[in-house]
């Protein structure tokens, strides 16, 4: 169990309807009506995240990473720079290539500043959230985790490497409600991951609690070591370090599986009323591409590609798709609906 203090948050959950209140009062409230807001149950349980305690990168802000990056196709920039206005522009074939060498790791690809607040769980950085009605009383709610870089594991042979790291990182945990019942929850890990039944995971305040693999960021229901890779020699680490509170900082959104469209969603006056001042819209949700550089070919970046056994595995990946790529429509639970197996305890 994390240090967060009850009754601190207690107190701010009252402080928060103050607000919200003299907001609605004052007609300062900044969620226009036509955003429909999201219901309280998709935040009443939202996921509650530990960060593994030896983290170095941490959530970043999307925002924030697009100054840092340039539209490229086959390392070739095809414009000076994307923004929130002109991203949905570029093709599903572009890669959003860091102006800085990866080997500098910046302080943006750190982000350390977006540690959460150990006060309160707020990071800097928002999560983006997405509600998608799925009809007959489903309801999916996607809490979306960026980071603007993933470093990858190393094999427990060889402590000193590390394979598949790269710049921008999309990981999710999915939540779907029935009749406003959270029943399902799925963890998104590397290429694919667990769905269990909602009542079977460890809970904190009643809600999911969940454990975010260090460098990696993949998501589990439960701490410790999760080996995986090839044979399994690579190995997440999780435990229960700073605690994220996604409903503390967000960017909200509806997403209509029929049409596709993306609209925005009013917070219910909980962080989310934030993303109607910042007018970013909701056109950057369109874009298919790559959030990071494309795969460098040996040796740039310090590029290396050992076989093991039988599969290429490189110091640097390609850069993950956007949050459009991650089968939001979905009527089995699990992103890859292939195989897709509900797990009844945590194993
Ligand atoms: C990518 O660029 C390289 C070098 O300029 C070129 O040889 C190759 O044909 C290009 N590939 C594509 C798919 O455009
Ligand atoms: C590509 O864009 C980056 C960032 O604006 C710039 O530093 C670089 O010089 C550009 N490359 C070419 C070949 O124009
Ligand atoms: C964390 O949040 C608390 C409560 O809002 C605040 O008093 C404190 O200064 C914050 N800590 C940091 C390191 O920002
Ligand atoms: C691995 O890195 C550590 C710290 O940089 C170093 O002390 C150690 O000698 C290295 N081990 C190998 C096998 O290269
Ligand atoms: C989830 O587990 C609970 C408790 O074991 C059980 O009552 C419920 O039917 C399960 N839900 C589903 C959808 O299987
Ligand atoms: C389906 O998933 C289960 C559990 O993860 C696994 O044991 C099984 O081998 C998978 N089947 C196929 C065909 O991939």
């Amino acid at each position: 169990m994390p240090s967060y203090p009850y009754g601190l948050s207690v107190l701010l959950v009252y402080a928060r309807k103050v607000i919200e209140v003299a907001q609605r009062t004052m007609s300062l409230n900044h969620d226009k009506p036509s955003h429909k807001p999201l219901p309280p149950f998709i935040l009443d349980h939202a996921p509650l995240s530990h960060l593994w305690s030896q983290e170095t990168w941490f959530p970043s802000d999307v925002s924030a990473h697009l100054t840092h990056v340039v539209p490229q196709v086959n390392f070739t920039n095809t414009s000076a720079a994307v923004t929130f206005g002109s991203i949905s522009s570029f093709g599903e074939d572009v890669f959003l290539t860091s102006r800085d060498p990866v080997e500098d790791q910046p302080e943006w690809m750190l982000s350390s500043e977006n540690k959460p607040n150990q006060t309160t769980g707020r990071s800097k950085a928002p999560a983006t959230i997405i509600a998608v009605e799925k009809g007959a009383g489903i309801l999916d709610a996607f809490y979306f985790y960026f980071y603007s870089f993933d470093k990858g594991n190393a094999p427990t042979i060889l402590p000193n490497m590390s394979f598949s790291s790269h710049v921008g990182d999309w990981e999710h945990s999915m939540v779907r409600f029935i009749n406003s019942t959270p029943t399902f929850l799925y963890l998104s890990a590397h290429s694919g991951g667990q769905a269990f039944n909602h009542s079977a995971t460890q809970k904190t305040f009643g809600r999911a609690t969940t454990f975010i693999a260090g460098g990696t960021h993949a998501n589990y229901a439960t701490p410790g070591d999760h080996l995986h890779g090839p044979f399994n020699i690579l190995n997440d680490r999780t435990d229960s370090g700073a605690l994220w509170d996604v409903t503390k900082n967000f960017r909200a959104f509806w997403f209509d599986k029929d049409t596709g469209v993306f609209s925005l969603a009013g917070g219910v006056g909980r962080g989310g009323f934030e993303e109607a001042q910042r007018c970013e819209g909701v056109g950057w949700l369109q874009f298919k591409g790559m959030w990071g550089d494309q795969r460098y070919p040996v040796p740039e970046h310090g590029q290396a590609c050992l076989d093991v056994f039988g599969q290429d595995e490189c110091t640097f990946d390609s850069g993950p798709t956007g949050p459009i790529m991650k089968n939001l429509g979905r009527i089995q639970v699990c992103q890859d609906e292939t195989n897709c197996t509900v797990l009844d305890s945590l194993q």
